[in-house]
């Protein structure tokens, strides 16, 4: 039924012909799902070359699409091919400037399927999003005593986001660890109580009707920022500079 295949072809076809190598050897829609392979040596033209031509046929047919910028001139490359193809319009670019961001917490919680929304996958999250911004700004620390300390920090932070609110942010996570108490003084002082979100989540969290298991998740993470948190010494309390992450990138939607 070769024939009514190619009267009836929907947009994303898979034996569609996405581009013509050397202008007569046809790649089908099919064959670049099922992976492209570029070799050559270093400066070859992989990327202006092969890169170039295949980036275009798939803008041109419609495709979306997620393009991460290593290199410096990489994105100004993309906005010339969006340009080129008439899909400026399509381009969201994701950079420091924050005009659009990925809330990878939320999604995490939001997402179908089996683990969402657990505090040990919400956690290996952050803690893999964070070790890959510490790699790139070489502010890490390869010491196992301070992943181990700043996971503890972080499961207590979304357990405790996540029973009180349901929800979670880094801009949450990070306003309950800068607003834990830092002392035994402070924790017992009612004016801690009144300005704090560590404070206010306890006192949300508290009230609420939980089943057995979260019952004793919000004993543990409670007395975690109560009396745990407290009484670290400030030397190895955690370094909130976790918080301050970019992750650069630009989609095609
Ligand atoms: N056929 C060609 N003739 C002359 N110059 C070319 C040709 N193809 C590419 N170049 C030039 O060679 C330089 C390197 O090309 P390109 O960046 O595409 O290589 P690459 O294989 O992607 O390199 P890298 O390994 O660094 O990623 C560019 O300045 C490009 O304009
Ligand atoms: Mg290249």
């Amino acid at each position: 039924m070769e024939t009514t295949r190619t009267t009836t072809r929907k947009p994303f076809d898979l034996d569609q012909v996405i581009y013509l190598l050397d202008g007569k050897y046809p790649i089908t829609l099919r064959q670049f799902f099922e992976g492209v392979q570029i070799f050559g040596g270093i400066g070859s033209g992989k990327t202006s070359g092969s890169g170039a031509a295949f980036a275009r046929a798939f803008l041109k047919a419609g495709f979306g699409g997620l393009v991460l910028c290593a290199k410096k001139d990489e994105l100004a490359t993309w906005q010339r091919y969006a340009e080129e193809t008439g899909r400026s319009d399509s381009l969201l670019i994701f950079d420091a400037s924050g005009k659009h961001r990925f809330p990878f917490l939320q999604y995490e919680i939001e997402r179908e399927g089996e683990g969402a929304g657990y505090t040990e996958n919400l956690v290996r999250l952050f803690m893999t999003v964070h070790e890959a911004i510490s790699r790139r700004s070489g502010t890490g620390s390869s010491d196992p005593y301070w992943s181990s300390a700043m996971q503890q920090l972080m499961r207590n932070a979304i357990d405790l986001c996540m029973i009180a609110r349901g929800t979670l942010d880094v801009a949450m996570m990070h306003q309950v660890v800068r607003s834990a108490p830092q002392s035994i003084a402070e924790r017992d002082d009612s004016k801690w109580w009144e300005k704090s979100l560590c404070a206010k989540l306890i006192s949300e969290a508290h009230p609420k009707k939980l089943d057995k298991w979260t019952e004793y998740d919000l004993d543990t993470t409670v007395s975690y920022w109560l009396d745990e948190y407290p009484t670290i010494s400030d030397r190895s309390r955690y370094n909130r500079s976790v918080f301050a992450s970019g992750i650069r990138g630009a989609v095609f939607h």
